[in-house]
């Protein structure tokens, strides 16, 4: 195999380390990707029955506050005027979220204002008194208060980690957001939207480059000729992978996707609606069409929803998020020192790193990784 660089795995961080390699240093470039697509998690295609497009890997929404990111990725793409909002399910009825004053006020049944709400969360968070702040349970109720843990946190936390909350550790959740304002709006960042042709065409505009050559339904590990030392290798897949589990496995959440497409216009009225309460099996139901309400030419009689369910991860599951368990930290330990071993093998991405990265995290840590790594190494080559 001919290369200057070799990437594996084709989502965002990879793609973005291909991408500047490839334009800036002027490196002929093979991507390495065992799926039959480009993008990683945030892949999107067309769904070839209604036209509706479908994100393969739950919702992807776009935000964030970097301005070097936001110039990057402007470059493959232009962004709808998306604005994410979130509804959660709690008995029967609905409630807007993050946690914000419609969400109390409509949960305890009356209008207060943001210094009553306060007061009222603040008694009721004081009342957990003695909760064993060690437990997730216990630091929730002290944070929120036990009426409003019990509705949309407990059930929820309860599905997502198929674990009693009161047997989770503290540190699950660093805090919980809580508006005392109208403001739903999920995301804070000063830039937010959806690619206007989808996630697919964007992946595919970073890879088009006459010294990039993509191997879709490639494994690294299958291939022996490819030896690290040999070529440069940027690695984006699991870190416990890399080393042949040596140090044992690192703990993942993975999630199971159930598909139906309805004969309905709308089903939900919005893009993604959670289910607090345990006895519902999913966490969330994913609504397509409402992701771009500006394509008119969406069908009438129709629409897709993905219902999301969530369960630990073996090995031969798609790993999404990291468990982060003491026994996890202790193994990432091991395997990083051993990464530091690795001649010309450059670990990154959320997978290489075992560290949930939004969409803008992945790609400002690949160009960082090209700032401070790649650039010294190849740099004199720039075109
Ligand atoms: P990513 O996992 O995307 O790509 C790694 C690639 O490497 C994969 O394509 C994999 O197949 C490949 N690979 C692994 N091992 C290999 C091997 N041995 N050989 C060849 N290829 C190999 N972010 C956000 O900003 N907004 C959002 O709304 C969401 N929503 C969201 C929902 C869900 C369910 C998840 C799991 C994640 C999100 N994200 C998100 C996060 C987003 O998906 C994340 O930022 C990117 O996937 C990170 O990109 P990476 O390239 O690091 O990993």
């Amino acid at each position: 195999m001919r290369a200057d660089l070799i990437v594996v795995g084709a989502g965002l961080f990879g793609l973005t380390v291909a991408e500047r390699c490839a334009s800036e240093f002027g490196l002929d470039i093979v991507v390495l990707e065992r799926r039959d697509h480009l993008g990683g998690n945030s892949y999107s295609e067309f769904d070839e029955r209604t036209g509706i497009e479908v994100h393969r890997y739950g919702s992807h929404l776009f935000h964030t506050s970097n301005e070097r990111v936001w110039r990057y990725v402007n470059r493959f793409t232009r962004f709808t005027e998306y604005r994410h909002v979130v509804y959660a399910v709690h008995g029967g009825r609905v409630y807007p979220m993050p946690i914000n004053l419609g969400t109390i006020c409509s949960f305890f049944g009356r209008m207060m204002s943001p210094e009553e709400a306060r007061a009222l969360v603040g008694h009721h968070a004081a009342e957990a008194g003695d909760a064993d702040l060690q437990t997730l349970e216990g630091k929730a109720v002290s944070l929120i208060g036990r009426p409003l843990y019990e509705a949309f946190v407990r059930g929820y936390t309860a599905k997502q980690w198929q674990t009693d909350p009161r047997e989770l550790p503290a540190d699950v959740i660093t805090r919980l957001p809580m508006r005392y304002t109208f403001d739903n709006r999920y995301f804070r960042d000063t830039y937010e939207g959806l690619p206007v042709d989808g996630y697919g065409a964007w992946m595919r505009r970073m890879a088009d480059h006459p010294r990039i050559e993509v191997r879709l339904g490639t494994d690294y590990f299958d291939i022996p000729e490819v030896t690290p030392g040999a070529v440069p290798i940027v690695y984006t897949g699991p870190l416990d992978r890399y080393f042949g589990y040596y140090e044992g496995e690192l703990g993942w959440r993975t999630l199971n996707f159930e598909w139906e497409v309805l004969s309905v216009k709308d089903f939900q009225g919005t893009a993604v609606v959670n289910y607090s309460d345990q006895e519902v099996p999913y966490t969330r139901i994913h609504e397509f069409r409402h992701l771009h309400p500006e394509r008119d030419w969406y069908p009438d009689d129709q629409t897709i929803i993905m219902r999301e369910h969530s369960r630990f991860a073996s090995r031969s599951d798609e790993p999404y998020y990291p468990i982060h368990a003491p026994g996890d930290r202790i193994k990432l330990g091991r395997y990083r020192e051993l990464a530091k071993d690795e001649r010309d093998v450059f670990f990154g991405g959320r997978l290489g790193t075992y560290r949930y990265l939004d969409m803008h995290a992945a790609v400002a840590s690949a160009l960082s990784l090209v700032d401070n790594r790649l650039r010294p190494r190849f740099g004199a080559r720039a075109i």
